[in-house]
């Protein structure tokens, strides 16, 4: 599917870049006039998935994350995250809700059932010692109700 636009950073992995990945995917997407909804959501699965790759990915090193935001022909917005820290062993397992190898950190292992949830399509790509990749899609409405 073409490309109309599209966007990447790279960022330490350091927690106040969550909240950088948020404000970076509501500047790039104001182009599509999203509704309030349906920015909430993406702003929700890219905090998710960008702070996984800070507290797990690089858990015991340091490194970058890398931010990609496409948007799509028909108004589908693409999303990657990717970071190059120690990697998932079992991704179907970790993907699982309430799964969690940090639950001395209060975590709920719901990471990924809420990107699951809010988005169209989600999928993951993880290597042990290389890194973790998630990708998601998202297809926005016509939204011509909204006022501009
Ligand atoms: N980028 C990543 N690198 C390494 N491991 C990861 C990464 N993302 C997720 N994981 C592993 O998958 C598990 C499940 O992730 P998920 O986001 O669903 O839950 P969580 O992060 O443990 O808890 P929560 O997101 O509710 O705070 C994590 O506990 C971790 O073991
Ligand atoms: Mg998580």
């Amino acid at each position: 599917m073409n490309t109309r636009n599209q966007i990447k950073i790279s960022f330490p992995a350091i927690s106040i870049n969550e909240r950088v990945s948020r404000a970076v995917v509501s500047a790039f997407l104001v182009q599509v006039d999203p509704t309030v909804e349906e920015l909430a959501d993406i702003r929700t699965a890219v905090s998710e998935a960008v702070t996984n790759s800070i507290v797990h990915g690089y858990r015991k090193s340091e490194g970058n994350v890398d931010l990609q935001i496409k948007i799509l022909e028909n108004r589908e917005v693409y999303i990657r995250i990717k970071d190059r820290g120690c990697g998932i062993e079992d991704i179907k397992k970790a993907m699982e809700p309430l799964y969690t190898t940090a639950p001395e950190e209060e975590r709920a292992g719901l990471g990924f059932a809420v990107m699951q949830s809010f988005m169209d399509k989600l999928h993951v790509r993880s290597k042990v010692g290389e890194g973790t990749t998630v990708i998601m899609r998202k297809k926005l409405g016509d939204n011509q109700c909204q006022t501009k």
